[in-house]
Parts: C-alpha cells; structure tokens; sequence
C-alpha cells in the first residue's frame, strides 16, 4: 500500500527532490523533481538505467549527499534513540581489521551500547543468518556473499527507522544471490522495516518489493509505479509463476526503452 493511502504519515517523504552536480564545463542534472513517499513497513524497490540517479537519491535520503532543490524527511518513530537510516552498499563496506562480530556491533558500539549488550545482539543476527560459527574470522576469511551477509546484518542490528539498501547482492553470483533474497524476504517479514533497495535486477526487485518505482534516464524522474501484488510470506517459489512473469514483463517493457534511452545520450 502506497503511504498516505490510509492517512498516515509516510516514513519517508520526498518531495520535488533534484540534484544537480558541477561539472567541467557548467553542471548536470543527475535527478529532477523526484518524489517518493514510503510508508511505514513498507518495502519500496527502485530500478532504472545506469547513471539515472538512483544512488544519489539514496544517498541523499542518507544525508550523505546534500539536496540541491526539494525535501527529504524521514519521521523519527516513537521509540528514542534509534537512527534514523542504516545504508548497505554493493560493495562489502566492512572493516578488514575488525572481526565479523565487531563488525556487525560497529553501530551499535559508535552508539555507545555497552560491550556486552552489543556483543549480545551482533551474536543474535549472527546466528540468524547462519554466520555463528565465524564471529571471530576477518573479512578476508570469508567469501563474498558472507561479507555481504555481514553488511546487512549490520545495518539491521543498529535497528534504523529505516533501511536504505543500494544494490546489496549486485555483486554475488546467481545462486548466493537467490539464498540472500529468501534470507531478506525472511528477515523482513520479522521486522518489518522500511526499506528503499535499489537494484538493477527486475527478478529482485518484483521478488522483495511492495512497490516498483522505475525511474527514467538521466535527469532521473519519477517514470511509473507498479503495486506488486503477490502474496506474502514470498519465497524464492515465486519467481516461477505465470503473475511474476506478467510483472517481469510489464516493468521491462517500460524500462527497456530507457535504458536504450540512457545508452543513446551516453554515445
Ligand atoms: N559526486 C558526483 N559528482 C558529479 N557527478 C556525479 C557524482 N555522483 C554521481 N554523479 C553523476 O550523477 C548521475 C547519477 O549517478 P548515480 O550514481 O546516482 O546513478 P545510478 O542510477 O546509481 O547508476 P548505476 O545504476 O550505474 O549505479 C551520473 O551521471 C553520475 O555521473
Ligand atoms: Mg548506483
């Protein structure tokens, strides 16, 4: 369900959001008058052809890009103390010098949670996402669809209001890849977060999504929304009935002549 469709107040709220960059020879408008509203518990997917300005918006709901035109809100929740975002990245932004567990409670401990509480609910992640057993390896000791196990894990153990993932398993192989969106798909039933993911594969994003926002080529804008109406709990199943197919095809019918688009301004 789209926010405000029952009147409450969205989680995120974007509204008429830009950005333009500098560039050598004047500047560029990466996004342009983009709004989205997330609602609460909410999982709203964004896909659109390279360089349309997805991780910028992400970065932008991040605070971690400023906004050159528009606002960005995110409704703080009633419990206090909570961040307001956690943000997972394609590539393992982890650190190589701490331990998997030290990892995972990074957040928490930047937060000033105690040792032990800590250590406690970056055990509890672990373990429920199979990786117990490698509290005490480095990143280098475990593979690529660990150490991206571990990003995600990270993020949720901060318990931010909401979760802004950018291509988060772009980089594994098909099969991890698969284990990882049931992982998702299992983790999000529990908790129910917010979370903006941008992805670039139409499988993923009609797989997890509540909504599928496609952007248009640079300057990205909002293009269409398609309301994903399969039924929960999901799994991996999904992928192979004749309503995803229909979904599949409804998106890339749309997003096919963008990314044509995209390739024809870049020649
Ligand atoms: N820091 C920056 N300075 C100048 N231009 C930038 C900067 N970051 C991004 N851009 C430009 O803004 C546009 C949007 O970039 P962005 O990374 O948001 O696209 P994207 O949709 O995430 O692409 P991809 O799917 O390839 O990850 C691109 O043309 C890019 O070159
Ligand atoms: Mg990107």
């Amino acid at each position: 369900m789209a926010a405000g469709q029952n009147g409450s107040r969205p989680k995120i709220a974007a509204r008429r959001v830009s950005k333009v960059y500098p560039t050598v020879d004047g500047s560029m408008v990466a996004l342009e008058d983009f709004s989205l509203d997330v609602a609460d518990g909410e999982f709203v997917c964004v896909v659109g052809p390279s360089g349309c300005g997805k991780s910028t918006f992400l970065r932008m709901i991040a605070g971690l890009d400023a906004i050159s035109a528009g606002t960005i809100e995110i409704a703080p929740g009633v419990e206090p103390g909570k961040p307001l975002n956690s943000v997972v990245f394609q590539e393992y932004a982890i650190f190589p010098w701490k331990t998997v567990i030290d990892n995972v409670a990074f957040g928490l401990q930047m937060r000033g949670v105690g040792k032990a509480e800590r250590l406690g609910r970056a055990r509890y992640w672990l373990d429920r996402v199979g990786l117990g057993k490698f509290a005490q390896y480095y990143p280098h000791q475990i593979s690529g669809g660990m150490k991206q196990r571990v990003s995600i894990i990270r993020a949720l153990a901060n318990d931010p209001e909401v979760l802004l993932m950018d291509e988060p398993l772009g980089a594994l192989d098909a099969q991890t890849r698969v284990v990882l969106q049931e992982e998702l798909l299992r983790i999000w039933e529990e908790t129910r977060k917010t979370v903006v993911y941008i992805t670039h594969s139409l499988d993923e994003a009609v797989l997890l999504g509540d909504r599928v926002i496609l952007m248009s080529a640079q300057p990205g804008r909002h293009l269409a929304t398609f309301e994903i109406d399969l039924p929960r709990p999901r799994t991996a199943d999904a992928l192979n009935t004749p309503r995803f197919a229909e979904y599949r095809a409804l998106i890339w019918e749309k997003l096919s002549r963008e990314v044509k688009r995209a390739m024809e301004q870049q020649q």
